[in-house]
């Protein structure tokens, strides 16, 4: 981490929903934040009022499937910020189709928006961390990586690979001072749910209810900073107890 400046952290997909809640929880805490998103004009609007209310929030256009756009992102934030300290992979998408009548396009889609843009991520970001003496990535998976539900196929197979990727990333980050750790959360209440049938696979929760999205972003923040300067390679089930039926 930079120790002269607070920290600087991007989070993706961070115009609306989880996490836009993370932005302003890390932002809380005293990080720099940038969030990116593809979703310009919710993304400025975000920004916007979250430094209304004096916290160091910007937007930045990024598609977390462009290669070539995350090393210009991560070049931008270098310059202008002085280094990248944390990196949440949270961007993502949900389709929800049976196997069988899964076209390939759309396999593929889910793998790209929410896996290889983990990969690319982590490609761009670890080297600026390292540079500045280590870091911490954050990528979001889902419970979806955990158990299996109808319909949820392609989506829970792109999250099982983020808990793998994860893995190998903290065992190979780990001589540079950055720690990869997954959250796994349980049903949210965000825009995405729009595209689940109704309840999601959540309607089975011990306690009963979607969480809120300022409810995931303390993990956020813990996993983010030094307090949890001993844990990496860990996933972390935040779902309302619905992984233990
Ligand atoms: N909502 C849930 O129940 C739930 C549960 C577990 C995990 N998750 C995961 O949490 C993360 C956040 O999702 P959310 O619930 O806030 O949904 P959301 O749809 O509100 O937010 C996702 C954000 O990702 C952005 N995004 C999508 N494709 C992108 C791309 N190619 N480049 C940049 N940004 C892109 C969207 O524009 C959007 O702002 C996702 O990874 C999702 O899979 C969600």
């Amino acid at each position: 981490m930079n120790e002269t400046t607070s920290p600087v952290a991007l989070v993706t997909g961070g115009a609306r929903g989880q996490g836009a809640a993370h932005a302003e929880a890390l932002a809380s805490a005293g990080l720099r934040v940038v969030i990116a998103d593809v979703r310009d004009e919710d993304g400025e609007k975000t920004a916007a009022s979250l430094s209304e209310r004096g916290l160091q929030v910007r937007y930045l256009h990024l598609d977390v499937t462009d290669e070539a756009a995350w090393k210009e992102t991560v070049a931008q934030i270098e310059a202008e910020d002085g280094s990248l300290d944390v990196l949440v992979n949270n961007a993502g998408i949900i389709r929800v189709t049976p196997l069988t009548a899964l076209d390939l396009r759309e396999w593929e889609l889910l793998q790209k928006v929410n896996t290889t843009s983990v990969l690319l991520g982590i490609k761009a970001a670890a080297p600026a961390m390292a540079r500045s003496g280590g870091g911490s990535i954050i990528n979001v998976a889902s419970t979806a990586a955990h158990r299996g539900a109808e319909g949820y196929g392609a989506y829970s197979a792109s999250k099982a690979a983020v808990l793998a990727l994860t893995r190998a990333a903290a065992l190979e980050l780990a001589p540079d001072g950055i720690r990869v750790n997954s959250i796994s959360p349980g049903g949210v209440e965000t825009p995405m749910n729009d595209d689940e049938p109704k309840g999601g696979t959540s309607s089975g929760a011990p306690l009963g209810r979607r969480a809120r999205p300022e409810e995931i972003s303390p993990l956020v923040v813990y996993l983010a900073t030094e307090a949890s300067s001993f844990v990496t390679g860990s996933d972390v089930l935040i779902d309302g107890g619905v992984t233990i039926r």
